[in-house]
């Protein structure tokens, strides 16, 4: 695999993070990029510390390499220096044995002319009008233009559109002049956390692809250091689109069963029921599930990302675009849901008192962006329903500071006249909350997955 392009030049002594001198060139003359990655002990340099960056910081250490984390916010910096993570992936311990096996955080840009590789995990939202705001990727591909030095691997792990490295990041990596796959390289591998779940980076294979052949098996090498499986592929924009199509296989098929769901409901049969039958098939059938709507960092955005780039393309992304006019119309079809169950007990939501459990956007994480729990909540609330929401998981504070009333404990409060499931936490006691009230509406199957039968609840 080895090619003479991908020798590495003018890199005899880099001066590296703890200011010694690691001598390359002199003792290994001709080591090719691809074999540095592959045998040496290399810095990691990460630029971003959240969801994504902090598990893939704490994973390059535990395969013993060194590791330059760099965040813009000096609060997350300040707060991970104190050995408190905020990702719920990366527990305190975790954190620590990283910091004690020296990992280095900082939120000085320079310090990242010291890594080997740049690996960006800044985020990629989508703006105002629902494109993609490429603000965060752009800042970070600037910080590589002035940091970067000659034998260095530059690869952005943000969701974004194909295309988006040969756009943004080559340009910045060879800004002062390096020449692409002799002095730098550069790549695509998406990130693929599932956050929440017990699977950590360290577990999860990788899409490669590089802006050219070199980049790509460069890259290769490196990852392979800190993942058991990689997965090379042709182009840095095949690796953009397979992590669009998996994202969006997962909203397109949610839109489905959600869509199955409402149908279900109308003709009298329990689509749980359905879907836990329909999955008892040992192939072909993978089981998805209804529920309030999508949320997340991911599933609602990223479909976006391709339909975007699909419209500058002239081109229609009709699955994508009716997945997303089902997915979008849960929270309102959910409090439309509530609205009968309570009239049929011969209450109106005006002045209703609810428990709404759970507003994290899937279970135990601690993670409510792009929830849908909020516009069940919004809806619900136009209506003057009097609202209690309890999410151990999440925490009181953080639902306080987005205007609604929260609880610790279920049996802070009672007297209430219905409780909705929006998230099925493991920590919350259903059992308890069908015993304290009179009415329950379960968005997500909870009832049932842990085996608690009862007449008062209903399901999505
Ligand atoms: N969260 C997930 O489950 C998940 C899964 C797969 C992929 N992704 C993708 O990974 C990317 C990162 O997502 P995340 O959830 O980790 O985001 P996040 O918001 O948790 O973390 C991003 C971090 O980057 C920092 N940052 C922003 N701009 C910066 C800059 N210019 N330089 C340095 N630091 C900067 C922020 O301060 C923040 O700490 C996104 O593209 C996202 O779509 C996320």
């Amino acid at each position: 695999m080895s090619n003479e392009l991908t020798t590495l030049s003018n890199i005899d002594v880099r001066d590296i993070a703890d200011g010694t001198l690691r001598i390359v060139d002199p003792e290994t003359p001709g080591l090719t990029a691809e074999a540095f990655f592959a045998s040496q002990c290399w810095t990691v340099g990460v630029i971003g510390l959240g969801y994504v960056g902090l598990p893939l910081a704490a994973t390059a250490m535990r395969a013993g390499l060194r590791c330059i984390g760099f965040d813009a916010s000096a609060a997350v910096v300040d707060r991970l220096a104190d050995g408190r993570s905020h990702v719920g992936d990366v527990s305190n311990g975790q954190l620590r044995d990283a910091l004690d096996a020296g990992l280095e955080l900082t939120t000085s840009p320079a310090r990242l002319r010291h890594a080997d590789a740049l690996l960006l995990c800044v985020p990629s939202p989508l703006g105002r009008n629902r494109q993609p705001d490429m603000s965060y990727i752009e800042a970070a591909a600037a910080t590589v233009a002035d940091v970067v030095t000659p034998g260095t691997l530059v690869v952005l792990e943000s969701t974004t559109y194909p295309g988006t490295t040969e756009d943004l990041l080559l340009p910045a990596a060879t800004a002062t002049g390096l020449e692409l796959d002799r002095d730098v390289f550069v790549a695509f591998s998406p990130e693929r956390v599932d956050p929440g779940n017990a699977r950590g980076v360290g577990e999860i294979p990788k899409v490669v692809g590089g802006v050219s052949h070199t980049s790509g098996t460069v890259a290769t090498a490196a990852y392979r250091r800190l993942v058991p499986s990689v997965h090379l592929v042709s182009s840095a924009r095949a690796a953009e689109m397979a992590k669009l199509l998996e994202n969006t296989y997962r909203a397109v098929n949610i839109g489905l069963i959600n869509e199955i769901a409402q149908l279900s409901h109308q003709l009298g049969i329990n689509v749980w029921e359905v879907v836990e039958a329909a999955a008892t098939k040992p192939f072909g059938f993978q089981p998805f599930y209804p529920g309030p709507g999508v949320g997340g960092h991911c599933i609602p955005l990223d479909p976006q990302f391709l339909a975007w780039r699909a419209r500058e393309a002239k081109f229609a992304t009709r699955f994508i675009d009716l997945a997303e006019q089902v997915n979008t119309t849960m929270p309102d079809y959910t409090a439309a849901r509530i609205a009968d169950l309570l009239n049929a007990a011969g209450k109106p939501i005006h002045r209703s008192r609810f428990l709404v459990v759970g507003v994290a956007y899937k279970p135990n994480v601690a993670d409510d962006r792009e929830s849908p729990a909020w516009d069940v909540l919004a809806n619900l609330a136009a209506r003057g329903a009097d609202l209690v929401i309890h999410d151990p998981v999440v925490g009181a504070e953080r639902v306080r500071v987005r205007g609604f009333r929260a609880v610790d404990a279920l049996d802070d409060v009672d007297g209430y006249d219905i409780a909705v499931v929006l998230t099925d936490h493991d920590a919350v006691d259903l059992a308890g909350v069908a015993e304290r009230v009179p009415i329950v509406f379960d968005t997500r199957g909870a009832f049932r997955r842990r085996g608690i039968v009862a007449d008062h609840v209903a399901t999505l």
